[in-house]
């Protein structure tokens, strides 16, 4: 990972190196912080945060969910991003807030702990690459819907998502995917799926995933290439038979699926719907579709 000078560490700007927690940090033991991924990009008019206040809302919502009380308001974390981007002379590069129960009480219920805040980023690119990927359906189901809340960024949930990587990994994939309790598609462990099928585009509806604010922009987005996009339960037998299939996330970006488990996607291809999402996700975060301006914040 590349450093960069300071990181935001409750309400100061600290060097790198001196962003440091306590080893009794509750957070550590039990799971129960809440986090962002987010991304800058550079435009004409410099560097711009694509859809801040959206990423900001859902650390509050997560935060929520844990009965967590962030000590600083949206406002605040809002503008610590823009003037951390500026301190450290950044084009582009990925953000992670992160909010976590701290140290000064162990016990299971955080209540009463002191909630630690962060900020950091660094330069980052695309987390897949570009080129399409190989996907490992996981022998490890999504987490639950009745054992915690998967609409929530908790630091815990993503045990889930390790055990998966380490899984596809092991077996020489690049990535994993998930079904869900029921044995549809769920996600990734870090980002969305959808899939093309007829030259229409499909996505599992919310349940058992995070409905990532890609995957929000991707449904956005698809009506302006006049494609009919459309969520629902989806099986993995229809995703193996797809047209196209690719990740959505903050991370990935648009990242084509060109193969799951032994079946090929496209014949290992990108297919020319994930293109053409793809070039105009990019130009949007760029900067360079007038409609889409306000979601880039300078
Ligand atoms: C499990 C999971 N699903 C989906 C996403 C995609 O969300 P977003 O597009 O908001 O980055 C993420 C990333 O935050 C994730 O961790």
């Amino acid at each position: 990972m590349k450093e960069v000078e300071k990181i935001w560490f409750n309400g100061r700007f600290v060097d790198w190196k001196d962003a440091e927690i306590h080893i009794l940090t509750h957070t550590l033991h039990y799971g129960g912080g809440v986090f962002e991924g987010i991304r800058a990009y550079d435009t004409e008019k410099g560097s711009a945060v694509f859809r801040l206040r959206d990423h900001l809302k859902r650390l509050f919502y997560s935060a929520s969910c844990l009965e967590m009380e962030i000590p600083f308001s949206q406002k605040e974390l809002e503008k610590a991003i823009l003037q951390l981007i500026k301190i450290n002379q950044v084009k582009e590069c990925y953000i992670r807030p992160i909010a976590i129960f701290g140290y000064g009480k162990m016990g299971l219920n955080p209540k009463g702990t002191p909630v630690d805040v962060a900020i950091v980023l660094w330069p980052w690119k695309a987390y897949l690459g570009e080129k399409p990927i190989s996907v490992k359906v996981t022998k490890y189901i999504r987490i639950h819907p009745k054992s915690t809340i998967p609409d929530a960024k908790i630091t815990g949930h993503y045990v889930n998502s390790i055990l998966a990587s380490l899984e596809a990994q092991k077996a020489g994939f690049e990535e994993s995917l998930f079904l869900d309790f029921e044995g549809f598609v769920a996600e990734g462990p870090g980002e969305n799926i959808f899939m093309v099928k007829n030259k229409r585009l499909f996505t599992p509806s919310s349940g058992s995933i995070l409905p990532g604010i890609t995957r929000d922009t991707v449904l956005k987005i698809a009506k302006d290439l006049g494609i009919k996009a459309e969520e629902k339960k989806i099986t993995l037998e229809e995703l193996k038979r797809a047209d196209e299939a690719f990740f959505a996330g903050t991370a990935v970006e648009i990242c084509p699926i060109g193969r799951i488990d032994q079946t090929l996607i496209n014949n290992g291809r990108m297919g020319g719907i994930t293109q053409k999402i793809k070039n105009l996700y990019q130009r949007i975060v760029h900067g360079k579709e007038r409609k889409y301006l306000n979601w880039l914040q300078l």
